[in-house]
Order: C-alpha cells, then structure tokens, then sequence
C-alpha cells in the first residue's frame, strides 16, 4: 500500500553504481525513488530488484543531457506520485588519456553528460521542488579540485558542477530549496562501469589497486545525511580532503606530487 507522505526522490544514473546504492538506501527508508539511466533493458532489471524487495520505484529510462527528457523526467514523476523531496544529479560519465590523444568529440559529450546532464534535471525539478521545499544534490569529485593529469576533462566538468551548485545554492535558498554538492572520493566501482577509451569507444574500468576505495553504501549513506542536516559542501575520504586543503593553500605542492607521479597516474589512465 502506498505512503503517500513518504518522500519522493529522483536519482540520475541510478541502474547501477552509487546512483543505485543511494536509491537502496533511500528505499530502505521508506522513500518512493525513481531510478533512471539510458539503457532501459538494464534499468528494468535494476527496478524489478527493488521491487522484488518491496520497495516502491519508477523507472525512467532516458539521456539527463537531453531538455525534454529532463522534463518529462520530473513531469512523468510528479503525475505518478504527486510530489518531488529530492533530485540528485548522479548521473554522469569518465574518460582517460593525454589531451593530444583525445578525440575531439569526447570533449563535446562530456561536456553534455556531466555538466548539461546535472544542471538540466535540477532546472527541470525547481517548480516541483518549490512546493516540498526540497533538496537538489549535485555529485562532484575531489578530481575537481585540481585537475589531473589525462583526467583533464573529467576534472573540468566536475570543477564547473562546484560553481554551478554555488550559485544555486544562494539562487534557490529564499524559495527553501536545499542545493548541496558532495565532492566523492575513490570508490569501489562496479565490476561493469564503463568508461570513454581515447577513440571514444566503451571500455571497463579495471578495478583500482593500490588505493584506499570507500563503498558505495558508505559514499550513498554520507550524501543522504548530508542532505538531511542540509549542509552545502562535503568532502569524502581523507585523501579528498587533504587535496581539498592543499588546492586552496598549497597548489604548488599538488603540481608537484602529480609531476612526480606523472607515469603512474599515467599507467593507471590506460
Ligand atoms: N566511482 C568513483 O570512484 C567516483 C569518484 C568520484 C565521483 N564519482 C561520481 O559519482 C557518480 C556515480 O559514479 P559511478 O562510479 O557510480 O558511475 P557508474 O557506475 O559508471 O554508473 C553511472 C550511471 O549513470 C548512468 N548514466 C550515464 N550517462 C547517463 C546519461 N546521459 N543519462 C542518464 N543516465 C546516465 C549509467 O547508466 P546508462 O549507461 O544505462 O545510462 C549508470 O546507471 C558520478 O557523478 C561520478 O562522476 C564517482
């Protein structure tokens, strides 16, 4: 039977990942979420799991970096539950290598996805979010705080989803709407994420070594209490939040360990 004073949360990018876990987590609590991601057949799969569980979802297949879908993302959201608590803007893609070996296309796409991808669920969610004096959650990265080398547009896209969430946060804040951003650390991916290769073709990220990683549950449990304490920034994992120090005091030192690592990080980008 329904609850219809449960909260109600969109997550982008959600079949799988930590999009997935905060929805698990959400679900747990007893929030009704929508799960969403492009690949349809995928996101069922993901959506007959919770519901097998009990939990109640919708999934809505469709591309955050497309307008219209964006709308009919939250259109489609509030007709089947009547409201919207949460948006969190998961969604979003990596790639790897030098930017002399990039094609120039990948710039364009992760572009679309990452920055267009967070920014047009969360515009599209503001009138309903008005009425709940909800949340919009962006997910950046602690490679936002200074750009890695072969990361560069990984670090870039994610660097604008901060001022981005900045602005928003004041712009937002008279209408009682909550904007947060939670800067993730390493994290133990899935065994199927997939990331762009330098020719833009699909390819599985090898899982990281030699890394402290946190867990999906922890990093989908820390961005939950984030957004119920309504606090704006938060940093996961000590080396995030060393790097968040040294970028604002030391940058110099940043450039320097990467200098040093130069060949490591680029091993570990191929
Ligand atoms: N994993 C880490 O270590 C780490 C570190 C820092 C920050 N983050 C951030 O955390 C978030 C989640 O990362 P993750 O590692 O869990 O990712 P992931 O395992 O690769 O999952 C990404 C999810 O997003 C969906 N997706 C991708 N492009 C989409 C689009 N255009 N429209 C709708 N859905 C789309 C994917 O499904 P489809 O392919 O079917 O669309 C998938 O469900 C991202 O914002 C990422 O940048 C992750």
């Amino acid at each position: 039977m329904e609850n219809k004073s449960a909260q109600v949360v969109i997550i982008t990018g959600s079949r799988q990942g930590i999009g997935k876990a905060l929805a698990l987590s959400y679900a747990r609590a007893g929030a009704r979420v929508v799960l969403n991601a492009r690949n349809e057949a995928k996101l069922q799969v993901t959506a007959a799991e919770f519901k097998a569980a009990g939990y109640e979802v919708l999934a809505i297949a469709g591309d955050v970096s497309n307008w219209a879908f964006c709308e009919e993302l939250c259109q489609k959201t509030h007709q089947h539950f009547g409201r919207i608590d949460v948006i969190i803007t998961n969604a979003a893609i990596a790639t790897r290598g030098a930017m002399e070996d990039l094609e120039p296309n990948i710039y364009q796409k992760m572009i679309d996805v990452n920055i267009l991808g967070s920014v047009y669920p969360a515009k599209a969610a503001i009138p309903f979010l008005k009425e709940t004096k909800g949340s919009i959650q962006f997910i950046s990265s602690i490679a936002s705080f200074y750009g890695i080398p072969y990361n560069g547009i990984y670090s870039g896209t994610k660097n604008a989803i901060n001022s981005i969430a900045q602005s928003a946060h004041n712009e937002l804040k008279p209408y009682g709407i909550f904007v947060g951003l939670t800067y993730v650390g390493f994290t133990q991916n899935e065994t199927t994420k997939e990331i762009l290769d330098t020719d833009g073709k699909k390819v599985v990220l090898p899982q990281r070594e030699n890394v402290k990683k946190q867990s999906r549950d922890i990093v989908a449990q820390s961005i939950i209490r984030q957004i119920q304490k309504r606090k704006f920034k938060k940093v996961l994992t000590p080396t995030g939040k060393i790097l968040s120090l040294l970028a604002r005091m030391a940058p110099g030192l940043i450039r320097l360990i990467y200098k040093m690592n130069l060949n490591k990080i680029k091993e570990s980008s191929s």
